[in-house]
């Protein structure tokens, strides 16, 4: 281990994060009433340049008239460029209550980008007395995102979560696909030429290599890692398969863009009561090895050492987090 010590992430479960555009205010009672861990109330992409002065106005009214239970509550902004960003935040720090959470950022390039907004919350936050500090979310969705990742993740002590945005990423790095996230048809390799039968298509995650970078980042950081959208809401399995790698390679939860995705969500990045049942055996047969004086042990016919502790308390911990 290195002698620093990376910090613990926020202790918060981030599971699912559900969006809605701020020019559908209808929709936020029912994002409210849903299961996913935290909302993104939207000003960027899915709102059209002349219904985003009318999108902050609802967004201000849902968050200090809303009753949002426990959930993070977030707002995304406009990139930095834009010249809608700097009245997204203006508007919403200076007339919203406390019970916003976080901003998002997205189309984040490099730290000087979280600096700009960090400089102008707390010249607002200042001003308005505010005593909550607003946190900060990212999206990793540029080829510059991903060069400066873990730029990205030290910028600020306001940085809580950082989310893959697949389809800006795609566009961004000039990759040949209009899908946002999944599998990609064009992305696989084939059988050796000389093996046996068919040379059916193995596919590949393009995502891996940029997933890989935002956890280290993240993990580096003490933030959360999250994967984004997933767009084709009518193909479950497609969304479950995407979800499954992303909690393989560390992330904590993917975004819904539609409700039917949340469950799915939840369901993949809560650790199922095998998983935890293990865990806990993997523990107990270490501590028993221990007491024993040996660094080693065998459970189900396989070694488990230290390693494989601090990997089952990964598991312990995001159950008993999510549990209370
Ligand atoms: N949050 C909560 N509820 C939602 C919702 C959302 N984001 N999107 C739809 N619903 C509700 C609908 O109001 C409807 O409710 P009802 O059964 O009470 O009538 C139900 O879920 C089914 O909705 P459906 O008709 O399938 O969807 P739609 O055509 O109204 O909207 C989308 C589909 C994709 C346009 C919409 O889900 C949406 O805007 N998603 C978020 C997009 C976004 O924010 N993008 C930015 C991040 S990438
Ligand atoms: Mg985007």
């Amino acid at each position: 281990m290195s002698f620093t010590i990376p910090p613990s992430p926020p202790a918060r479960p981030n599971r699912c994060q559900l969006f809605g555009p701020g020019s559908r205010p209808e929709l936020f009672a029912k994002m409210a009433a849903s299961a996913a861990d935290v909302i993104n109330l939207d000003l960027e992409d899915s709102v059209s340049p002349a219904d985003k002065p009318a999108a902050r106005q609802n967004i201000i009214r849902a968050i200090n008239e809303i009753d949002w239970g426990t959930k993070t509550l977030s707002v995304r902004i406009n990139g930095l460029d834009t010249e809608f960003w700097y009245r997204d935040v203006v508007e919403v720090l200076e007339q919203a209550g406390d019970r916003i959470d976080l901003f998002m950022i997205p189309k984040a390039g490099n730290a000087k980008d979280i600096y700009a907004v960090d400089a102008l919350c707390s010249a607002i936050e200042w001003a308005k007395g505010r005593q909550k500090k607003v946190g900060f979310e990212v999206i990793i969705e540029t080829a510059a995102g991903f060069a400066h990742a873990e730029e990205i993740a030290a910028s600020s002590p306001r940085m809580q979560a950082m989310s893959l945005g697949a389809a800006d990423f795609a566009a961004s790095m000039g990759m040949a696909t209009t899908g946002i996230g999944g599998t990609q048809e064009n992305y696989y390799m084939l059988p050796p030429k000389d093996a046996e039968g068919p040379r059916a298509p193995v596919y590949g995650d393009p995502w891996h290599g940029v997933v890989a970078a935002i956890v280290s980042a993240c993990r580096t950081h003490g933030i959360l890692p999250v994967d984004g959208p997933f767009g084709d809401f009518s193909d479950e399995d497609g969304y479950i398969a995407q979800a499954r790698r992303s909690a393989t390679m560390g992330m904590v939860g993917k975004w819904a863009i539609h409700p039917k995705q949340v469950a799915l969500a939840n369901d993949v990045f809560t650790p199922s009561e095998k998983a935890v049942t293990e865990a806990r055996e993997i523990l107990a047969a270490m501590k028993e090895a221990e007491a024993k004086g040996q660094g080693a042990a065998v459970y189900k016919g396989r070694l488990v050492d230290i390693a494989s502790v601090r990997q089952a308390q990964v598991i312990v911990k995001q159950a008993e987090m999510i549990g209370g």
